[in-house]
């Protein structure tokens, strides 16, 4: 059994010592890294593997966007933004392998991967205040269970001290390659072009912004996944954790 909400490792303070005999902290797979990098991929397949619990962050980070665009928010006001998000409950549930996103009991996940979300989630993403209330939520998930967890800041806000972390990263060639051929199976008829240009938009945004940059974590392992299958990955981030994890 992993620890309880608020005995977590180190990010929120609480020594090991703090736990009972029968606890244990709860384990952090924390994996980051640009757009098209094969993130999604891995790391459900790595959470299958481990038996343990899959968090896409960046989906909430689209449930904020896609509030937006159904509610016409105001990007110019982030006050207002944050206080509609903190009466407003976003949860991820992952039935039969699959994600679903729920904003305020409604299930949005068809809508969230469109061009106008994914354009408002770059943007929410660079508010301070809406990145602390998913920063919490994503914390107390990580608290109450053993994670694969995705997204921007995983090792270098979210969980410092996860228990191992990787960034991927892929040539921009590759990367778009890959998100192209997901949106065809949506039907999309953008050119690889266009989806380059937008990833290459989304990532500098995502790197420049002054709260939790896109950046790797000094001891986050590397892995370059332009020449790699999906399962060489996986075999290459098993092998880490089965040598950090007793
Ligand atoms: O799937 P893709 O890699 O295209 O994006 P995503 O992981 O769904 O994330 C959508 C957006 O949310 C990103 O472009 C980032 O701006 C933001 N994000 C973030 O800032 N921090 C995270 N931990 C995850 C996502």
């Amino acid at each position: 059994m992993c620890c309880s909400q608020g005995q977590q490792r180190g990010w929120a303070g609480k020594a090991a010592s703090t736990m009972t005999e029968k606890q244990r902290p709860c384990v952090i797979i924390a994996i980051d890294g640009p757009a098209g990098a094969g993130k999604s991929t891995v790391a459900q397949r790595l959470a299958r593997l481990l038996g343990y619990r899959y968090v896409d962050s960046g989906a909430l980070y689209r449930a904020v966007g896609w509030l937006v665009c159904e509610h016409a928010l105001l990007l110019e006001d982030p006050a207002a933004l944050v206080a509609y998000l903190q009466r407003t409950p976003i949860e991820l549930t992952f039935p039969n392998g699959t994600l679903q996103v729920w904003v305020a009991g409604r299930c949005v996940t068809s809508q969230v991967r469109g061009e106008a979300v994914t354009h408002a989630a770059s943007a929410v993403a660079t508010m301070p205040g809406v990145r602390r209330v998913i920063t919490a939520q994503l914390r107390q998930i990580g608290g109450e269970a053993d994670v694969v967890m995705e997204g921007r800041d995983i090792g270098t806000v979210v969980f410092p001290d996860a228990t191992v972390k990787f960034f991927l990263d892929a040539s921009p060639t590759i990367r778009g390659q890959r998100r192209l051929q997901e949106m065809q199976q949506g039907r999309s008829s953008a050119t690889l072009g266009q989806v380059v240009e937008a990833m290459a938009q989304r990532d500098s945004q995502d790197r420049a912004r002054a709260t939790a940059p896109l950046m790797r974590s000094p001891d986050a392992q590397i892995i370059d996944t332009t020449d790699l299958t999906v399962d060489e990955v996986v075999q290459t981030m098993l092998s880490e954790i089965r040598r950090v994890l007793p």
